[in-house]
């Protein structure tokens, strides 16, 4: 019988465990986000992002830069909120427009701050196994594999997507667990005689419907971490939100397997909160 896993529980115990903590803080934590340009995707992570910090307690601010920003002008905010003792964690929302350089702005973020793991200090931490401040959607992933008592020492975990948001640190988090780790991508041939051999299969590409149940391995763990908007004239908002695992039919062949949305989306806010509550203690509080 298919088990879902499923992030609402494990990402609210998270977010009171946190609460708990920054009830105690005299001065709360404050979590910068950037956003450059209006891609629709973003702005709605970036109002849960800031709902979720007031859930817990913490504050947040928004810099919302217009799409022909310069890097220059994105150097000189991050330059300025990195020595700002009242900002404890900074976030940029990406994709950035084409014309700025996303590896520039991740490695001027102060480490201290930087609660999405992007900097080359932190994953330079996770690569060696250190204590760091973690990308936020892998780190939930593994939470979400830990809170279910999911083995992952010794399996193979197949990654379908290598991104620096989910596949790349996703890997390093999983090999620190002494899973074999398989990473796939949009030039690997034959995906299907590799993502059958998964014992744990996680996709993170966007392409809906891409894994089918001939793709997937019986009693595997199944992990989307896909967003694609579908038109779809017969909801509300005229599109339907769909992962990248094609659920009615690979359900039946997995132990486990994410809803989506509901699945990995909660615990990825979840960590961001940790994080930066994290990364305010690192700074020495105040
Ligand atoms: N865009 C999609 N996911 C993420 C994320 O985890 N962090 C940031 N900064 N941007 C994103």
């Amino acid at each position: 019988m298919v088990k879902l896993l499923e992030g609402k529980r494990p990402s609210d115990k998270i977010k009171y465990q946190v609460a708990k903590e920054v009830k105690k803080l005299d001065v709360k934590p404050k979590l910068s986000v950037i956003m450059v340009g209006n891609n629709p995707a973003s702005e709605v992570y970036v109002a849960l992002k800031h709902k979720s910090c007031k859930e817990v307690g913490m504050t947040s601010d928004e810099y919302h830069l217009p799409e022909n920003t310069t890097q220059e002008e994105l150097e000189k905010l991050i330059t300025k909120l990195n020595t700002n003792p009242a900002v404890s964690g900074i976030l940029v929302q990406l994709p950035l427009p084409k014309n700025l350089k996303t590896s520039r702005i991740m490695s001027l973020i102060n480490p201290a701050k930087d609660v999405d793991g992007f900097n080359p200090v932190n994953i330079g931490l996770l690569t060696i196994g250190d204590k760091c401040l973690e990308a936020c959607t892998p780190k939930g992933i593994m939470l979400l594999l830990e809170e279910n008592k999911i083995p992952v020492e010794g399996m193979h975990a197949v990654l379908v997507g290598k991104s620096l948001i989910v596949g790349k640190p996703l890997m390093q988090m999983l090999l620190n667990r002494n899973a074999t780790v398989t990473v796939c991508h949009s030039k690997t041939r034959d995906l299907k005689s590799l993502t059958s051999k998964a014992d744990i299969l996680v996709t993170a590409v966007g392409k809906a419907g891409l894994i089918k149940s001939d793709m997937v391995k019986e009693g595997a763990v199944v992990i989307d971490v896909g967003f694609s908007r579908i038109p779809d004239a017969s909801t509300q908002l005229g599109y339907r939100i769909a992962g990248d695992v094609d659920f009615e039919n690979v359900k039946h062949k997995c132990s486990w397997i994410t809803p989506n949305p509901g699945g990995v989306g909660p615990m990825t806010v979840a960590v961001l909160l940790q994080n930066t509550l994290k990364a305010y203690l690192m700074q020495g509080g105040r």
